[in-house]
């Protein structure tokens, strides 16, 4: 090896234990916290280690889960609070990312739901499970607090649990959750093909 392939060789292996970030890694269902048992070394794309912290409600089940690891769905970091309420379904998300080795040991709690009649009102349906469509039927919901938009969804969201739920459902979402398009997965939680669709209510 001449010394231009040397340098070549140590630049490279500088840049990669440089880029090479390392997370707490750790998960808990239906917890409020989870204690690490390991250090994640995150993928050379990957840049930032998360804590998500995520509400899954649907019919009369509900998921909680708190994972901390390297960033999973880059789209995560870019809104940190989420929530949608319908009739039979509801989420809540929330993220911290940072970017230096094992920051993400922060303790998150949802913020007590807003309950306070915002004055929007959006077309809801009950959710349906295996099914692209769901109707309302005129029917509308009085929306809470930050929940000033209303959304339509349909097609494959990622369960807490780790698989992937067709469903349809309408109700009213917080409008930092609108704020941009959410890209399909492995960016974000949601699959290929998915309908997301944010529109203003009635007032
Ligand atoms: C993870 O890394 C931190 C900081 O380097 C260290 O204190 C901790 O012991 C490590 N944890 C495990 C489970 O290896
Ligand atoms: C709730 O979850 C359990 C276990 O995953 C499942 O067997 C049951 O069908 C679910 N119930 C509803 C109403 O979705
Ligand atoms: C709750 O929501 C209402 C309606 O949007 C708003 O006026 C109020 O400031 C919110 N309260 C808190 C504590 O955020």
């Amino acid at each position: 090896m001449d010394a231009f392939f040397i340098s070549v060789w140590i630049l490279a292996a500088v840049i990669n234990t440089g880029t090479s970030l390392t997370c707490t890694m750790c998960m808990s269902l239906n917890g409020a916290n989870c204690v690490s048992t390991e250090n994640e070394t995150c993928k050379s794309t990957v840049t930032t280690c998360e804590t998500v912290m995520l509400e899954f409600k649907i019919k009369e089940n509900v998921t909680t889960a708190l994972v901390r690891s390297c960033t999973r769905f880059p789209f995560d970091c870019k809104v940190p609070y989420r929530s949608f309420s319908g009739e039979t379904f509801s989420f809540m998300f929330q993220v911290k990312c940072c970017d230096s080795d094992n920051c993400n040991t922060d303790v998150l709690s949802f913020p007590p739901r807003n309950s306070t009649k915002n004055g929007v009102q959006c077309p809801v349906c009950p959710v349906a499970v295996d099914a692209t469509q769901c109707h309302s039927n005129g029917r509308n919901m009085e929306c809470t607090g930050e929940e000033t938009q209303c959304l339509f969804f349909a097609g494959k969201m990622l369960h807490p649990a780790g698989k992937f739920l067709q469903l349809a459902f309408r109700g009213c979402v917080h409008s930092d959750t609108c704020k941009e398009k959410i890209p399909p997965y492995p960016e974000s939680r949601l699959e290929e093909g998915s309908t997301f669709q944010c529109s203003p209510g009635t007032t």
